[in-house]
């Protein structure tokens, strides 16, 4: 009898602490239950570069992961950053423009968010103020971008940044996560931001085929038969015929700063896609008229993936893309000389279809695929 009863007393523990436990990290989305499903151990992110090596990142980037996915950073907890930025797409979006709070639509198109910081190491964490961020350049401060999109850039219908701290340690599984990034429990506005910006500082992207061209190359003098050389086994005849136009015959890599993946402030062009401008970018921001028309110049990397393109999303297809620089420029007020002939009328490249063939077989070399199956930036919530 005893001893049934104990038995029954454990088995009666067990359910309780397994139900607790069970419970500890759901909780009611519209879209249904959800839990979070981390692993036991924290994954293992790669900081080495971006000078955040020292700090607790694994923990920070993990609960970075947790809020980047978390509709409840959105008024009706419907909308998380991973709506818009998707891993699938390498964290653009597969539409022109974005669905937001209440069905709105974003005014751009969702950018790739991998190496935001650039391929190149960056030894300080002062480099992250150099970053033009957003189509126009209009932030360049990673920690203030996060509370945008929550505030207002995106329609996550939050018009007080100030206010998620207490909305959010409502939920269960906060606490763990904050203790284990920063040592207490605490949910600040400030660490809502740190934490998200170091989870997207870790979204590194180099493990295309085009990067370990790239990295046989800086070993070698770049020559032409280095050129080759590097390219053997890894890129066709077809991809290395696209990377020489590419940089050399187009000079795309005038503006597309392909090796190293990072730009600065004054890396903003105007590429004539109107010869009146529908939204003048830059010019918004710094009230000149000389920067209307102007964007930022998008990075390449897995650019097969981030359909559509431009900064509202107009060509559905690299091809179209292709189609613009060929013989589609306008003469727009502020359209950039590497695309003017010497007369400052719009050049016209003509690219013949060997060579756009070409051209758009090399880009898909910047494809890498590790990012786009990587756990480690996966969606952590599952739905019961
Ligand atoms: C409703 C869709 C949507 C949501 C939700 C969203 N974004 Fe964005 N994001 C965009 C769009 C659109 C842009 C470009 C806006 C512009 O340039 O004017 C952008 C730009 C960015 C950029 C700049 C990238 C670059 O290279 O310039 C970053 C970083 C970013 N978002 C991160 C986030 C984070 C973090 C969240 C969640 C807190 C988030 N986004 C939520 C649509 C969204
Ligand atoms: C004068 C600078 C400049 C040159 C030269 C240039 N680009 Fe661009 N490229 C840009 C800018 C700026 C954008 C974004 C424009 C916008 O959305 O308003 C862009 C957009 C793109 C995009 C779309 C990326 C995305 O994510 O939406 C692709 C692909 C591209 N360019 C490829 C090329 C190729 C191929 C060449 C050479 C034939 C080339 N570019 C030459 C500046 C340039």
């Amino acid at each position: 009898m005893k001893k049934t009863i104990t038995t029954l007393a454990i088995v009666l523990l067990v359910v309780v602490v397994y139900s607790c436990k069970k419970h500890s990290d759901e909780t009611t989305l519209t879209t249904g239950t959800v839990y979070l499903d981390l692993p036991p151990t924290v994954d293992n992110y790669h900081f080495a570069d971006s000078g955040f090596a020292s700090r607790n990142s694994n923990y920070v980037a993990t609960l970075g992961r947790v809020l980047f996915y978390d509709s409840h950073l959105s008024l009706n907890n419907a909308i998380s950053c991973g709506s818009c930025h998707k891993q699938s797409a390498s964290f653009a979006d597969n539409v022109a423009f974005s669905t937001g709070y209440e069905g709105r639509l974003t005014k751009r198109n969702s950018p790739m968010i991998a190496n935001l910081l650039g391929d190149q190491p960056r030894s300080n964490v002062k480099s992250m103020n150099m970053i033009p961020l957003f189509w126009d350049g209009r932030e360049i401060l990673l920690t203030n971008l996060i509370s945008r999109p929550v505030t207002n850039h995106v329609e996550m219908g939050i018009d007080d940044f100030n206010s998620l701290p207490s909305k959010l340690s409502a939920l269960p599984y906060y606490s763990a996560l904050f203790k284990n990034a920063y040592g207490d429990t605490q949910i600040t506005s400030q660490r809502i931001a740190d934490a998200v910006s170091v989870f997207i500082i870790s979204i590194q992207s180099n493990n295309s085929r085009f990067d370990l061209f790239a990295k046989r190359l800086t070993s070698n003098m770049i020559t032409s038969s280095s050129i080759a050389a590097a390219a053997t086994g890894l890129l066709t005849t077809q991809e290395l015929a696209g990377f020489n136009l590419f940089t050399n015959t187009y000079n795309c890599e005038g503006c597309h700063h392909i090796f190293t993946n990072f730009y600065s402030i004054s890396d903003m062009r105007d590429i004539g896609l109107d010869a009146v401008y529908v939204d003048n970018g830059s010019g918004t921001i710094t009230g000149d008229t000389y920067d209307n028309g102007k964007f930022k110049v998008p990075k390449l990397k897995n650019v097969a993936l981030s359909a559509p393109y431009m900064h509202d999303g107009r060509y559905k297809t690299l091809d179209e893309v292709i189609d613009h620089y060929s013989h589609g420029i306008q003469n727009s007020p502020n359209l950039d000389r590497e695309l003017t002939d010497s007369a400052g009328h719009p050049m016209q490249m003509n690219i013949n279809d060997n060579n756009k063939q070409a051209l758009i077989a090399f880009l898909q070399t910047m494809t890498d695929f590790d990012v786009v199956s990587d756990p480690k930036f996966a969606n952590p919530f599952k739905v019961k």
